[in-house]
């Protein structure tokens, strides 16, 4: 019988893309999405519950419809910037609300649960690549969010046999390689999309936060991974839980940086655009440098990212954005025709 996974968060950007990987991969979906970031068009409907993680009667129903082998956690805030400038809704939402689905999940026997966590618990390393035994000194009330689930699931492994796999995640970007699925945030504050929409004339000019960091240019350095190359370090971090395995941390990386400035480069080059830039100050809570070293990951879950090339990613997020243009300016000419009066 195929497994069944519900998918926090399903309807988000990287959760979608891993919804659609686990049905390809024989799995069976469930979605559970608010849908405040997500979008319905994102996932097959019939897969969709409608609902926050923290809605403890509702997380506790599903867990007694449906025999959940398995939890993957897409469901977070996700905005650096975001939250240093309104904490509450980042311990709320990634801690708290996670807290009320861990319970719930030790309440019925659900013992497997994949964690989406982030770079940013590093906070600003000592050096670089980073390894997974770096001490966590997040900068930012995010990576203090993401950190705090991480030991709650150490100390629910111990207490309740409760087994996870967190998963440290670099700077997730591209999009679905068949084009179907990408990043749509609203607001948008990553740099390769908001990059796009420049070269897509649909933005003035990119504003690069702080040009005076300890880098070879000045910019931020950033270690940009693939999105379905997440969704495959996924896939086989579940396949090794439901195999028995235990808890585990990685980082999920390509070992190798781009400053601000490479990134708008290589977006020129793969959209044969120009893209107007302009300084700005350092956005607070961005450190300089932040290069993954994911040797366990490929060493231990046998993980193999295909998409590691930077114009490759540029290229996949770019096609996904030029799909919803074409399909935006249908929708705005079939609106502009002339509506036939009702007689
Ligand atoms: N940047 C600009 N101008 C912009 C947007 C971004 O200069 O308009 C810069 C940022 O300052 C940063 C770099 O581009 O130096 C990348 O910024 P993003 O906002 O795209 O991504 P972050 O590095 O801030 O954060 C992302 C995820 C987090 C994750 C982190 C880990 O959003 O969830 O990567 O590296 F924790």
């Amino acid at each position: 019988m195929k497994q069944k996974v519900l998918v926090a968060g399903g309807a988000g950007y990287i959760g979608s893309h891993m919804v659609k990987d686990l049905l390809a991969n024989g799995y069976e979906v469930l979605v559970l999405d608010n849908l405040s970031k997500g979008h319905r068009d994102a996932v097959p409907h019939e897969r969709l519950v409608l609902g926050n993680i923290g809605d403890r009667d509702l997380v506790e129903t599903l867990f007694d419809q449906h025999a959940i082998a398995a939890v993957m956690h897409f469901a977070a805030f996700i905005e650096v910037g975001e939250s240093v400038r309104e904490p509450e809704k980042y311990y709320r939402n990634n801690f708290a609300e996670t807290l009320v689905l861990l319970d719930a999940m030790r309440r019925h026997g659900i013992a497997r649960f994949i964690f989406s966590s982030t770079a940013a618990v590093y906070g600003t390393p000592k050096q670089t690549p980073i390894t997974e035994d770096h001490p966590l000194h997040p900068i930012n009330p995010y990576g203090a969010s993401k950190a705090m689930v991480e030991q709650v699931l150490k100390d629910f492994d111990s207490a309740y046999g409760l087994k996870s796999i967190v998963l440290r995640y670099f700077n997730a970007a591209g999009a679905d390689p068949d084009g179907e699925l990408g990043e749509r945030h609203d607001p948008e504050t990553h740099l390769i999309p908001l990059v796009l929409d420049a070269a897509a004339g649909a933005r003035d000019a990119i504003a690069i936060f702080g040009q005076d960091y300890d880098t070879p240019d000045g910019t931020c350095i950033r270690d940009y991974i693939h999105v379905a190359d997440l969704c495959q370090a996924h896939r086989l971090a579940l396949d090794a839980l439901l195999q028995g395995g235990e808890f585990n941390i990685y980082n999920l990386g390509n070992g190798r940086g781009f400053s601000v400035r490479e990134v708008i480069d290589a977006a020129a080059a793969v959209t044969e655009s120009q893209i107007p830039c302009r300084a700005a100050p350092r956005r607070p809570g961005d450190p300089p440098r932040l290069i993954a070293d994911s040797t366990k990951a490929k060493r231990e879950l046998g993980w193999t990212p295909e998409y590691t090339d930077l114009a490759t990613i540029i290229r996949h997020a770019w096609q996904f954005r030029q799909r919803c243009m074409a399909a935006e300016s249908t929708v705005s000419r079939t609106t502009d025709s002339p509506t036939p009066l009702s007689t």
